[in-house]
């Protein structure tokens, strides 16, 4: 009993992030929060004429398995099998009821050939691409409006070929904005779950306008130096949950985001009651992402449990002048990092605009948001956390965080501006906007 305890004790803190958690009891977890679903109907996408060659293109093979799925209309759904082998497709839809099984072996792999690559309008809370004005490339899988939907299997693999699309956008001859890898819009009760994402054009997981989704057992695989590669993005969505995943992208890992200026302003839908832990990873850009696009509000993020290696911002809330948008109870808590330009950074502008028609009155509300229990290594700078002048960022509260690193000389280890909350237990000791005295009332957090 107290053997376990202490375990549960040492699982939780961040001094020893290598314990396996696994076999202990108590384990907090995603499940429950949509039902995983077995089916009796099993199809296999062989029975469609689709070949795991590698060369033949099964995009017809596909799109009918998933057309006789959704409109047979089987008690309980029906399971799409992949076998083992390379299936070269174009995008698809998914449809309601359905699982995609990917056996182990299994690769569903995007066709490079992009120029017959189907356009759909632009999200409503972006007001264009996210990239360039207009319309976007859809989604290698896509799915719109879909309810009990499970991605799954043995490990097999997603492969967006993204290498095409990168050398596009390092040459500047994209058209349009580039596909995510995987997107569902207005759906709810999602599960993705022991897949592994490759190599994804744009953003990988995006669920946006969603609620119920269980992220789960992934593996997500871009280079350093990809483009624009976002691990996981849940956008104007709630109640996400994101656990025991390995990350390893061109840009954020995860980031919580809700919709861009204007757009996101008049569209007005949150991201709220998303649960990122058990996550590992390493890019360029940052660990744990909220924003920049955040116009709808973000709230009720918890984050825990956090293992970062060789990445640009450990954890980085962004938001900018013109976005509006209340980011608010935001929980970090056990957060191990190592190799890190800048432990944790808070600011009030960053990102670019659609357009020039934001309003610059519209200013960005943060407040408490709670970072705890973090240990870091090899840290460049631990920090800064910058509010802006006519809307300062209150309720900011440090509590037990030691980042280990290089001091370099003439160059102060946290830089704070228009900010106030408190800190305890942080090495090096931060700003003085951060007082240790109030720590139980602007610093209480309630879920
Ligand atoms: C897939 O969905 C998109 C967006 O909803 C739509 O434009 C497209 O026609 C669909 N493709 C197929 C093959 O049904
Ligand atoms: C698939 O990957 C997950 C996460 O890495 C792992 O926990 C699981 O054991 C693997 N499953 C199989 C069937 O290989």
């Amino acid at each position: 009993m107290l053997r376990s305890l202490l375990s549960l004790f040492l699982c939780f803190s961040a001094i020893t992030p290598f314990l396996n958690c696994e076999s202990l009891a108590n384990v907090i977890t995603c499940s429950g929060i949509v039902p995983m679903r077995h089916r009796n109907d099993k199809i296999s996408i062989t029975d469609f004429g689709g070949v795991g060659d590698g060369r033949t293109l099964n995009t017809k093979a596909f799109r009918a398995a998933i057309y006789r799925i959704q409109h047979l209309r089987r008690r309980g759904g029906t399971l799409l099998y992949i076998p083992p082998g390379v299936y070269l497709t174009g995008s698809f839809n998914l449809t309601s009821h359905m699982t995609l099984y990917l056996a182990k072996g299994a690769v569903i792999r995007a066709t490079r050939d992009t120029w017959n690559w189907p356009l759909i309008a632009p999200l409503p809370s972006y007001g264009r691409g996210r990239e360039l004005p207009g319309g976007r490339y859809l989604s290698f899988i896509h799915a719109d409006g879909v309810h009990d939907v499970i991605i799954t299997g043995e490990n097999g693999t997603i492969d967006g070929q993204g290498g095409v699309w990168w050398t596009m956008w390092r040459q500047r001859s994209l058209r349009f904005t580039r596909p995510n890898l995987i997107e569902f819009m207005h759906s709810r009760n999602i599960i993705i779950s022991n897949v592994i994402f490759l190599n994804s054009p744009f953003w990988n997981i995006h669920p946006v306008y969603c609620r119920n989704v269980v992220v789960r057992y992934v593996t997500i695989l871009a280079p350093f130096d990809s483009p624009n590669t976002d691990g996981i993005d849940p956008d104007s969505s709630s109640n996400v949950c994101i656990e025991d995943s390995f990350i390893a992208t061109g840009d954020d890992l995860v980031a919580v985001k809700s919709g861009w200026d204007e757009y996101g302003i008049a569209y007005g839908s949150q991201s709220s009651g998303i649960t990122i832990r058990r996550v590992t990873g390493s890019s360029p850009f940052a660990g744990i992402a909220i924003g920049s696009e955040t116009s709808g509000g973000v709230e009720n993020i918890l984050a825990e449990n956090i293992n970062l290696f060789n990445m640009g911002i450990g954890i980085h809330l962004k938001t900018n002048i013109g976005r509006g948008g209340v980011i608010r109870n935001i929980m970090i808590s056990d957060v191990y990092m190592e190799n890190v330009r800048k432990g944790i950074r808070i600011a009030g502008d960053v990102g670019d605009h659609p357009d020039d028609k934001f309003n610059p009155n519209a200013l960005p509300v943060v407040k408490g948001v709670t970072i705890r229990n973090v240990w870091g290594v090899k840290i460049q700078q631990p920090g800064s956390i910058q509010g802006l002048k006519n809307s300062p960022f209150t309720g900011i509260c440090l509590y037990n965080i030691n980042l280990h690193g290089v001091a370099v000389p003439g160059t102060p280890p946290w830089k704070c501006s228009d900010i106030s909350g408190a800190a305890l237990g942080v090495k090096p000791w931060p700003c003085s906007q951060l007082t240790s005295t109030h720590l139980t009332g602007s610093c209480s957090i309630h879920f």
